[in-house]
């Protein structure tokens, strides 16, 4: 992680004055806890909702702690994302019987259909694109979740239409 306080993307929180208050906020009022890192990290990750590089640079300024540890608490637990998540989340079934039954080709598919690649986030906002284990639902495969609602024997031709749901 290259970020520092001195390249702070535009739109980041830290950026942001009403975002950047928020966070103030949250060091202010966490910062003397025991396990304040952890508890800080928390707060962000859920009132911000995820724990950009800017952030995880600034915490680590302000509780005097070096970076690195506030780096490693953010990637260890993966309930933290680091960047701001789509509206829609579209996990693609990587478990056996959805990968024999093909879901690389989906995924190549769905990866040009979005524009987007897996692990990340559409640009306009929409659609957060990831892989998952193996979702309970073999017998359907190959499955693909878009939110909660599940769809099984995706095949190419249906991709598109399947992932509209994703799209607005
Ligand atoms: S392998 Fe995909 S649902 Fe089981």
């Amino acid at each position: 992680m290259a970020q520092t306080l001195h390249d702070i993307p535009k739109n980041d929180p830290v950026a942001v004055p009403e975002q950047k208050a928020k966070i103030d906020r949250i060091l202010a009022e966490n910062k003397n806890l025991p396990g304040a890192v952890m508890v800080v990290l928390n707060e962000l990750q859920a009132q911000i909702g995820f724990v950009s590089p800017a952030m995880q640079a600034y915490v680590a300024q302000q509780m005097h702690v070096p970076l690195q540890q506030v780096h490693g608490v953010v990637s260890f637990y993966s309930f933290f994302t680091t960047m701001p998540r789509g509206k829609h989340t579209v996990k693609f079934c990587m478990g056996t019987a959805c990968y024999v039954g093909g879901m690389p080709q989906l995924i190549e598919k769905a990866k040009q259909v979005m524009n987007c690649d897996i692990g990340k986030t559409t640009a306009d906002g929409m659609a957060t694109l990831e892989v998952c284990r193996c979702v309970g639902a073999c017998s359907q495969a190959p499955v693909i979740v878009i939110d909660e609602e599940l769809h099984g024997r995706v095949r190419p031709n249906k991709l598109p239409q399947i992932l509209k749901k994703a799209q607005q």
